[in-house]
């Protein structure tokens, strides 16, 4: 079947990018349904895939299980996360411009505006232009240019590699493996840090019915981020009244965006899943306790905090390195999963399920 064509749906046929002869976007707004289930294909700014609907065949997208007894485990054992310490040339010019460090809110400005712009790269069509530019050079022998160009290509590639091809940020068969399995009917979802939303989305689509609220004190995430998200994304969740495999879409979510510092939300423990992703990495150790009490807080009894932090793994530190200008703008840790769960437990949580997925480390907890 050829996936551009949605036949019930009026789809129609996307004009063909010319430097790379794949479809661009989309041109309507759910071009995918249940009969594409099964698929995945790559478009010029992400992936969308539609593979493995059925839960139980999810455990290979995550490496679970690795600690027996979180009780015993101790820091001695695990070591101490890694920081990731070469910023952004952008914190810097600000530093100088206003003889101060970069407050911690402006660094999420600066942050959230730059990776937005990764995302809405058309990676092929830069990649192509880049290596033109890159022959030019060479042939004029402006050196210094060339090494520029080279330098940019490097980004694209890696920024290629990490989200399009192997789609490692947004792991949509890492995150189900990771989310799968709750006992939760129409949850009321927080996200706290929300940036994009991504993983509430999700959440919602395998748990549908209930309602999410997004939090993020940058409202260019609102605007943006969230704003801007690709409406023809396609999520794998359920069919609540069937049981049966079935694809989302963001705008068929109950959701909302609360533009606010987390520290200021005057909600009670009224959620049943309170979620972060690559939020508790960016508090040093004397600031985590009060980070990681931000998902107890509004958590129902019996409710779930589920967390993610980017891996301690080479992969990792080589997409912040070569990435730098674009992601270094705030204080960042790496850390293995045993680091992030011994942070949990000993801050009053349960671990009921932790493991690997592409990128990130992640959490299912309860409150002790
Ligand atoms: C690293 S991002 C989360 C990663 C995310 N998945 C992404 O795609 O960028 C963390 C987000 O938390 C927000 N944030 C940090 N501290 C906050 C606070 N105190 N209150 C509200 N939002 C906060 C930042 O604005 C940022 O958008």
């Amino acid at each position: 079947m050829d996936p551009h064509r949605n036949d019930g749906n009026a789809f129609i046929d996307r004009p063909t990018d010319r430097s790379t002869d794949r479809p661009t976007a989309p041109l309507i707004d759910h071009p995918f349904d249940e009969s594409h289930i099964g698929q995945t294909e790559l478009f010029d700014n992400y992936r969308m895939d539609l593979r493995t609907p059925n839960a139980a065949d999810l455990d290979q997208f995550i490496d679970d299980d690795i600690v027996k007894d979180w009780a015993t485990l101790t820091w001695k054992d695990v070591g101490k996360p890694f920081r990731v310490v070469n910023y952004a040339e952008g914190k810097r010019r600000w530093e100088e411009r206003n003889g101060d460090t970069l407050p911690v809110h402006t660094s999420w400005e600066m942050f959230n505006r730059s990776f937005h712009e990764l995302f809405m790269k058309n990676v092929p069509q830069e990649r192509a232009e880049a290596k033109r530019k890159l022959l030019r050079n060479v042939s004029s022998l402006h050196w210094n240019q060339a090494a520029k160009v080279l330098g940019e290509l490097e980004e694209l590639t890696i920024w290629n590699m990490a989200h399009r091809t192997e789609d490692a940020i947004w792991d949509p068969r890492g995150k189900r493996a990771l989310f799968r399995g709750l006992d939760v009917d129409k949850p009321r979802i927080l996200f706290l840090g929300a940036a994009d939303g991504y993983e509430a989305m999700q959440l919602y689509s395998m748990y549908p019915g209930g309602e999410v609220v997004l939090v993020d004190y940058d409202d260019f995430c609102r605007t943006d981020r969230f704003g801007k998200f690709p409406v023809h994304y396609p999520f794998l969740g359920v069919n609540p009244s069937t049981g049966a495999p079935k694809v989302w879409y963001r705008e068929q979510m109950n959701i909302s965006f609360l533009v606010d510092d987390i520290r200021n939300l005057d909600f009670g423990p009224e959620f049943d899943i309170v979620v972060s992703v690559g939020l508790i990495e960016h508090f040093p150790e004397e600031y985590k306790p009060e980070a990681i009490d931000w998902h107890r807080k509004f958590l129902k009894p019996g409710g779930y905090a589920i967390l993610t932090t980017p891996r301690l793994q080479w992969r990792s530190r080589l997409f912040y390195h070569v990435l730098a200008e674009w992601m270094n703008y705030t204080y960042r840790e790496l850390m293995t999963v045993q680091q992030m769960g011994l942070y949990l437990y000993e801050n009053g949580f349960d671990i009921l399920r932790h493991g690997t997925i592409k990128a990130h480390n992640g959490i299912i907890a309860k409150v002790r």
